[in-house]
This record gives structure tokens, C-alpha cells and sequence, in this order.
């Protein structure tokens, strides 16, 4: 597994991102830990700190342009060279489209989707520049089908897999790989906060979305994986 090699992991600080970063510092990797809330993201800092690994935090809200530019420099300034991007961090409205409020789709578009392409704009040159980088987005199986409630969510996600699919041809001859993990019901706060009368108990977890980066990252430059479709075990193939 990578030595000195460098992660960007956004919505670090809980769910999957935790789970994720966790697992890349396991790895071998050293952290760049982003969301908004710091003290999720010390925690973060200090487990991995403590097993002997390296992280660093930049607490932002990566719905805001402005502090998305900022952070990009305080990252930059400190890691000059990222080699894995993972955007991870996402935000689930679930109501029916007339109760959807143009703030909430923006926000919606913003955190989910808008977040990602100004991510990946300003990491890009450097992996490009050094023909070498990994980037994996964080979808969601409501990238590849509909479901009721979720409109500006299912955009969004379906927006990431088209960005995931456009971005992997681009960048071949960069040789850098561009996945998307496309996961059904995983148990973490925003599917708890979103879908609050599902019973999760036997809904994948966070260190299931770990692993799936993990073999993403073992993957030789030859293999190209544009998406992974994870569901739980008793749910329904995707038609
Ligand atoms: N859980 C599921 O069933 C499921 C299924 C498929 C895909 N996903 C995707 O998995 C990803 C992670 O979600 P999760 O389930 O692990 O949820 P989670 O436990 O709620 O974690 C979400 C992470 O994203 C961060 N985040 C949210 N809004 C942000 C913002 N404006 N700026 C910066 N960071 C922000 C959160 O931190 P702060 O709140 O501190 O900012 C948190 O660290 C999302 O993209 C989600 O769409 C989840």
C-alpha cells in the first residue's frame, strides 16, 4: 500500500467520509480532513494522529465558493501535491418537488454536485502536471435510478455520475482514474436525518464504503473502473 502519498477526504469529520479517511491512513496515507465541524474533524484527526498516522484539518463549508477557493489554498499551502481526491461530503433534502425551495435545490446542487467540480478544478493541475492522481466521488445509487421525495438529490447525483464519466475520458491521457461509488442505504446521520422511519439494521455501514475505496486505490493503472454499484445484500438488482 502507498507511502507518501497524500488524501483529500471531504465531509470527513463522520459517516462515510470518517470510515474513509480512517482507512486511508491505515493505508499508509497521510490525511487532509475537510467539513464544516471542527470538532468531528479533530476527533477524526486525533484517531488517526493516535494509531501513528498523519492528518491535518480545514474546517469549510464546501456549498460556498469563496471558502471552497480559500481552503484549496490552505490545503495547497501545506500539501503541494494531492494524489487522491475523495469528494465525499453530501447533503440529502428529501421532500416532494413542491415543497422544494429554490434554496434548498441550490444548496442541494451546491453541496452535492457544484462542490465537486471547483474541488477537483483546482487539485486537477497538479496531478495532471505529474501524470499521476486518483479521483473517487462519493454518488449514490440515486445517481443511477429515481426515487420519489428526491429530485434535487437525484439530480445531483446523477450530475456527479455524468461529471465521473466525462472526467475519466479526459483524463486518460493523463493517466489519472476517475471513479464513482455508487452506494445504496448506508446507516450514517444523513440517512438517519433524511429517512428517519427506515429501519437501517440491516443497511450497509460506513467501513463497507471503506473498503470499496480501498480496492479502488489497490487498482493497477491498467484497470479502469468507472462505477461501483453497491447495494445491501436483500435489496433489489438495479434493473
Ligand atoms: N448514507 C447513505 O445511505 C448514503 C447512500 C449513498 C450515498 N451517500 C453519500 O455519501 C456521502 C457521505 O454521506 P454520509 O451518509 O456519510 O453522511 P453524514 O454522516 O451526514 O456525513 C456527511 C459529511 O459531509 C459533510 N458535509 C455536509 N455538508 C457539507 C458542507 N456544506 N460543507 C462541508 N462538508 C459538508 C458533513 O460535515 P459537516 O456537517 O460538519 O459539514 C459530514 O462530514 C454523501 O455524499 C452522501 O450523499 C450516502
Amino acid at each position: 500500500m502507498p507511502q507518501d502519498k497524500t488524501a483529500l477526504v471531504t465531509g470527513a469529520g463522520r459517516g462515510i467520509g470518517r470510515a474513509v479517511s480512517l482507512a486511508l491512513a491505515k493505508a499508509g496515507y497521510t490525511l487532509a480532513l475537510t467539513a464544516r465541524t471542527e470538532e468531528e474533524l479533530l476527533s477524526v484527526a486525533k484517531e488517526i494522529q493516535d494509531s501513528g498516522g498523519e492528518a491535518e484539518i480545514f474546517p469549510a463549508d464546501l456549498s460556498k465558493e469563496s471558502e471552497i477557493n480559500a481552503l484549496t489554498d490552505q490545503i495547497q499551502s501545506l500539501f503541494p501535491v494531492i494524489d487522491l481526491l475523495v469528494n465525499n461530503a453530501g447533503a440529502a433534502i428529501f421532500k416532494p418537488l413542491w415543497e422544494l425551495s429554490i434554496e434548498e435545490w441550490r444548496l442541494s446542487l451546491d453541496t452535492n454536485l457544484t462542490s465537486v467540480f471547483l474541488l477537483t478544478k483546482a487539485f486537477l493541475p497538479v496531478m495532471m502536471e505529474r501524470k499521476s492522481g486518483r479521483i473517487i466521488n462519493i454518488s449514490s445509487v440515486t445517481g443511477l435510478k429515481a426515487i420519489d421525495r428526491q429530485a434535487a438529490y437525484c439530480s445531483a447525483k446523477h450530475g456527479l455520475n455524468g461529471f465521473t464519466k466525462s472526467l475519466a475520458l479526459e483524463l486518460r491521457p493523463y493517466n489519472i482514474a476517475v471513479h464513482a461509488i455508487c452506494p445504496g442505504g448506508v446507516d450514517t446521520r444523513l440517512s438517519r436525518e433524511a429517512m428517519p422511519h427506515r429501519d437501517k439494521s440491516n443497511w450497509m455501514t460506513p467501513e463497507d464504503i471503506a473498503q470499496t475505496v480501498l480496492y479502488l486505490v489497490s487498482l493497477s493503472p491498467r484497470a479502469a473502473v468507472d462505477f461501483l454499484s453497491l447495494r445491501r445484500f436483500d435489496s433489489e438488482p438495479l434493473a
